[in-house]
């Protein structure tokens, strides 16, 4: 990743909404987020690749849709919900989508699964059953140079199935629920 320059001489102190914490830096008002997610909060699952939103390799989630954050000046973002690959499992569990490309294997060199992680969960949460168009639609951005990407449709369809399973679940406990109540 480059080093970091400054964008302007401006320094302002922004606070993001990141991973559900309020977290206060004092920047220069135009530095991309993905350079104020790694260099100044220390959160380095995010990748940089390109710096010129080609590659998706910095994906991370703005109020649940996924974006670039290579080219999004953190002045931009300070009203937004912020979720990194850090922060996207719940209560100390992983997300669907994560353990889904352990049992698969997704990974090769993995430098690009992070920002594919983001795209796929992204996905997943708009689309719960997406056949391989709608994925090669999602995830046209995010660039993998092993050629990753069967497996990554196959964890995705996986990580589909897991997630409607315990939706099944959870509205069943919920009927249960129902009937002790009535
Ligand atoms: S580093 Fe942001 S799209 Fe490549
Ligand atoms: S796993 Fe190596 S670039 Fe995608």
């Amino acid at each position: 990743m480059p080093s970091l320059t400054p964008w302007s001489n401006v320094i302002l102190m922004i606070t993001l909404n990141i991973n559900g914490e309020s977290r206060t830096v004092d920047v220069d008002p135009t530095t991309p987020l993905l350079w104020v997610i790694r260099d100044y909060v220390g959160l380095t699952g995010t990748k940089f690749g390109c710096g010129i939103a080609q590659c998706g390799a910095c994906t991370v989630h703005l109020d649940g849709a996924p974006v670039r954050s290579c080219i999004l000046p953190v002045s931009s973002v300070a009203d937004k919900r912020i979720t990194t690959i850090e922060g996207i499992g719940s209560n100390g569990e992983l997300h669907p989508v994560q353990q889904a490309w352990i049992d698969e294997q997704v990974p090769q060199c993995g430098y690009c699964q992070s920002g594919q992680i983001m795209a796929a969960a992204a996905l997943l949460e708009n689309n719960p059953e997406p056949t391989d168009a709608d994925i090669d639609r999602a995830l046209a951005g995010n660039i993998c140079r092993c050629g990753t990407y069967p497996r990554i449709r196959k964890g995705i369809k996986r990580a589909a199935e897991a997630i409607n399973a315990l939706a099944v679940e959870s509205a069943g406990g919920n009927v249960d629920r129902e009937a002790d109540n009535g």
